[in-house]
């Protein structure tokens, strides 16, 4: 239909290769609000009278209403598709108009970003849902002890609700990118046009107006060339995925066998067509695939824009799929983890023996030397390496099962003024517990930490929350707003 240079119809297979109605199904209702709000402003400037208006505008709702009736598949685009569906509905006298100072270059990008909008808005509640899940499951267990890890060894005491907490606090961070490319996502490019804007006078602030957008694109060939609030969008959803499959990975590995510290509820949890005994971590799994899926989303966006042109190029287009499709992996993988956080099983007495049989009270047995008997930290470090080594010698035996020859015998090689039976004391004193009351720095696992982290989770969710819920109603008003402008249109 826009073929008025070549004379000569697309051959089918290059209107296939063409198209990208496969991704444009998402962006239709955006594409009319896009158009009635641009119809509307092209009426207030005086370019087309009231009674054409109403012929596009009631063409337009037809299509809101029965999208289906759309001959998607005789054009290249939802834009063609439904610019021919208008001039067949109104006529082109009427129809032929609303294209009127405008391009597929600044509509589509106006689609994307009205569509992204709401994907940004929606990730966001599921991200307040799921941090407030973890902050939930933090509270209920925040005086369970459990081994920590570093290089998947053992390394020190914590408490499971620690590690919630700090999947809380990554996520909070994602929320906190997301929230912020919002104001770049949400800028009206329509009104740009092609890439140079009109010699026909518009209102580019009444069309943004209309469709709840914060401002303008100012520059005319930046708001249709540049892409870069939707690499950053996709950036940050791949860092987000990234600290799910993190979570999934901590969560796989607790739920062996092996280690036996959680179990996923079983409608979290696929089997095997052989084994029977199998109850596998499946949606944690895909939770850390879809991970990569994201992020070569984001490669294959930067791949598209990397040394492209000012101005539209059609390989812009080719955007529209990862981008879209990061947006929809990110919010069900958000969703599942959701679930799982929320129906997980503790095994609080399987945490609690594995860390008391473990040589994790090191270091807090080390510190306690420095602290009790004013020892150089490296020499403290020395004496209960000795001491750890003897216990492993005598098959793995705890710290507590040492004698006080053993002790007699880390210290010996030290000019110190600890008593083997000093040093016996402060470990038989060193249970998990006490580990977790004697680390009081700030951020650690001690339990008025962890309250205070809790605490100021909390209130960040809930101030995210009233932002997020302020934005969707803002959005949400302004297309209400835009509906009640079409009927008054409409049964003037
Ligand atoms: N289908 C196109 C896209 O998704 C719309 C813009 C087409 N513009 C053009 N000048 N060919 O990007």
């Amino acid at each position: 239909m826009y073929r008025s240079r070549p004379t000569e119809k697309l051959k089918d297979d290059v209107l296939r290769f063409l198209s990208s109605m496969g991704q444009d199904h998402s962006i239709l209702y955006y594409d009319i609000v896009g158009s009635e709000a641009h119809s509307i402003m092209l009426h207030e400037k005086g370019h087309i009278t009231h009674g054409e208006l109403k012929k596009i505008l009631s063409a337009l709702e037809e299509a809101k209403k029965s999208p289906t009736s759309l001959r998607t598949e005789d054009y290249e685009d939802i834009h063609e598709a439904l610019e021919a569906f208008v001039i067949k509905r109104s006529g082109i006298d009427a129809g032929g108009k609303m294209h009127t100072a405008r391009s597929r270059n600044d509509q589509v990008v106006l689609d994307i970003r009205m569509k992204i909008r709401d994907d940004i808005n929606q990730i966001c509640a599921a991200l307040a849902n799921l941090v407030q899940g973890l902050v939930e499951r933090a509270e209920e267990n925040k005086q369970v002890p459990m081994l920590m890890y570093t290089h998947l060894q053992q390394a020190q005491i914590g408490t499971f609700s620690h590690f919630l907490l700090s999947y809380a606090y990554g996520l909070m961070r994602d929320m906190e990118r997301l929230y912020l490319v919002y104001h770049r996502i949400n800028q009206s490019p329509l009104g740009a046009c092609a890439i140079g804007g009109s010699s026909i006078a518009i209102d580019r602030k009444r069309t943004a107006m209309l469709l709840g957008f914060d401002s303008i694109i100012k520059n005319s060939i930046d708001a249709t060339s540049s892409r870069d609030a939707f690499l950053e969008y996709a950036s940050t959803l791949a860092i987000l995925t990234s600290t799910l499959g993190r979570i999934a990975e901590d969560f796989i590995i607790w739920s062996t066998t092996e280690f036996g510290y959680i179990e996923l509820a079983e409608p979290y949890t696929s089997t095997s067509s052989a084994m029977p005994q199998k109850k596998n971590s499946d949606p944690l799994e895909l939770t850390r695939s879809k991970s990569a899926i994201v992020t070569s989303n984001l490669v294959s966006m930067l791949g598209i824009v990397k040394a492209l042109p000012s101005g539209y190029s059609r390989d812009l287009q080719d955007i529209k799929a990862p981008l879209i499709g990061a947006s929809a992996i990110t919010l069900d993988t958000i969703k599942i983890m959701d679930h799982v956080v929320r129906s997980l099983q503790i095994n609080k007495e399987r945490m609690l023996q594995a860390a008391s049989i473990s040589y994790a009270i090191a270091l807090d047995i080390a510190e306690q030397l420095v602290m009790q008997k004013k020892i150089p930290f490296r020499t403290a470090h020395r004496i209960v390496g000795a001491l750890v080594n003897k216990a492993a010698s005598k098959g793995n035996i705890s710290l507590v099962k040492l004698e006080f020859a053993d002790a007699t015998s880390a210290l010996k090689a030290h000019k110190v003024d600890v008593k083997p039976d000093e040093l016996m004391k402060i470990i038989n004193g060193m249970t998990p517990e006490k580990s977790l009351e004697a680390r009081k720095s700030s951020g650690s696992p001690n339990l008025l930490e962890q309250e205070e982290m809790i605490k100021s989770l909390s209130q960040g969710i809930s101030n995210y929350r009233t932002g997020i819920q302020k934005r969707s109603k803002m959005v949400e008003g302004s297309f209400d707003n835009l509906e009640r402008t079409v009927r008054n249109y409409l049964e003037l």
